[in-house]
């Protein structure tokens, strides 16, 4: 096995590892999920951090297993260094860490966001660049002109709620479970799109997103209706409220497509599942990729895609590598 690549991921609340060999080929991809969450109505920042201390070896000997390697046969080990929550994030960093040191292999680090885009890259149908990518999570919202395999240049980003974000407050707002993405689409093949006109905040300017707006006029208009006849009409709400989102991606990417002349793109996120979303980017004219939905959510094999075009980090900065909760270091 050349150049098989362990890579760990633990940004937020999935324990996730995967090795991809040095085509870009998926061996393992495995992802330890943390339902305990749910009862929050959303993510414990340190409730996460706990759950990946006693998820992470397993899943890492999964992973191994899976590929049917031992870590003898790992030649490089790759780790999300951010941004995520940080206490989930050092975990993952001080085990790659170990394992790299312990192996004497190099330590390759991450950007999260790099990871999603990688998504793209990875086998058998790899899509190479130039491409438009919009990455739509629970915690991210981007657009990125993406011209190589080790980089790309931000178009745009949300001024303030993720679009995922904005899916899981509406969703409780209308009575539904975490993560309310598809609890909410599944409700709104019920409703009408348009009895609603919610805001898709055209007045923001470039390439950017604001979902603060979309989600208060939900509130307001749950308010306006009361309860007994928003609880009515909860279906038309979810659908209005999925379409004012879609719109607002959908409006941004099909702009920054059209000015890129780039006639490529290529979506990643939890919110790639949603088949609105999907159908809306499918009828965009360009040539479209989707990874399939394991690599679209958080994911390590993503992370290993991302990783075969980084450098390794020097023995010093190996042992000093540090996580950062937001921003990026790319
Ligand atoms: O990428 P991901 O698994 O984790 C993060 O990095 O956040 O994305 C999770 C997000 C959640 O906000 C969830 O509600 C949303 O993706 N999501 C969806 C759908 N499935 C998941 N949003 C809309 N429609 C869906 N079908
Ligand atoms: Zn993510």
């Amino acid at each position: 096995m050349s150049g098989a690549i362990l890579a760990i991921e633990t940004s937020c609340d999935d324990s996730c590892a995967a090795v991809v060999d040095a085509s870009g080929l998926i061996l393992s991809n495995v992802i330890a999920s943390q339902s305990i969450h749910d009862k929050y109505g959303g993510v414990v920042p340190e409730i996460a951090a706990r759950h990946h201390l006693h998820l992470l070896t397993p899943t890492i000997d999964a992973a191994l297993s899976d590929a049917g390697l031992t870590l003898d046969l790992i030649e490089r080990v790759a780790v999300t260094q951010g941004p995520g929550l940080i206490g989930a994030l050092l975990v993952g960093v001080a085990q790659a860490k170990a394992i790299a040191a312990a192996r004497g292999v190099p330590l390759v680090a991450v950007d999260h966001l790099q990871g999603h885009v990688a998504a793209n890259f990875l086998g058998p149908d790899p899509f190479e660049p130039p491409f438009v990518c919009l990455i739509a999570s629970g915690g991210h919202t981007l657009l990125a002109r993406v011209e190589e395999q080790s980089s790309y240049t931000v178009l745009g980003e949300t001024l303030d709620d993720a679009a995922g974000e904005a899916f899981d407050k509406g969703a409780r707002m209308l009575g539904l479970p975490f993560p309310g993405g598809p609890a909410l689409e599944a409700l709104a093949g019920d409703g009408d799109p348009e009895a609603f006109d919610f805001p898709t905040a055209r007045n923001v300017k470039g390439f950017d997103f604001s979902f603060a707006g979309v989600k208060t006029s939900l509130l307001y208009a749950i308010a306006d209706l009361g309860e007994a006849e928003s609880q009515l009409r909860r279906a038309d709400l979810a659908a209005s409220y999925q379409k004012a989102i879609v719109d607002a991606l959908i409006d941004r990417l099909d702009r920054a497509l059209s000015a890129s002349g780039l006639g490529r793109v290529a979506i990643g996120g939890g919110v790639a599942a949603n088949g609105p979303l999907r159908q809306r980017v499918s009828e965009l004219g360009a040539e479209t990729h989707i990874p399939a939905m394991k690599l679209c959510t958080d994911n390590a094999a993503m992370i290993a895609g991302a990783a075969r075009f980084l450098p390794d980090c020097s023995t010093e900065a190996a042992l000093a590598l540090d996580a950062y909760p937001s921003g990026s270091k790319r």
